[in-house]
């Protein structure tokens, strides 16, 4: 019988110990990556311009065990650019191994 093609559910790829920021995370295409890299064992931090989102998102991926945080950021100001890197640097401890910037 043929082997299985490996897939991205397969256990032998993960993501544990991997910490990631993907801005526009609540919506979209950054929701969608988030949801793969969360699942594949991921800490993940996202960013938009709207709490309530941030939120919702949050205690719903939460609730499916993935680790997850969030913080309002508006990519188009510069202080709060540097206010989002902060804000990782302290929940990652300083280690950033994935940018997904949209
Ligand atoms: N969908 C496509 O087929 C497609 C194709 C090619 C390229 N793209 C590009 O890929 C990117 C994402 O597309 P999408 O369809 O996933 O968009 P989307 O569903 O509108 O989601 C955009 C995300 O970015 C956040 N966001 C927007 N402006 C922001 C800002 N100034 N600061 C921080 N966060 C901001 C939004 O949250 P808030 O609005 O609450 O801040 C939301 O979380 C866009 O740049 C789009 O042009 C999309």
């Amino acid at each position: 019988m043929a082997e299985a093609e490996p897939s991205f559910k397969d256990p032998r790829w993960s993501l544990k110990g991997v910490t990631a920021l993907v801005t526009g995370g609540t919506k979209g295409i950054g929701y969608a990556i988030v949801e793969e890299l969360a699942a594949l064992g991921a800490a993940v931090h996202i960013c938009s311009r709207n709490q309530t989102e941030i939120n919702e998102r949050v205690r719903e991926w939460e609730s499916k065990g993935f680790k997850l945080s969030g913080s309002v950021c508006d990519l188009t100001s510069k202080a709060q650019r540097e206010e989002l890197i902060k804000t990782v640097s302290s929940v990652f401890h300083g280690k950033l191994n994935i940018l997904i910037l949209l």
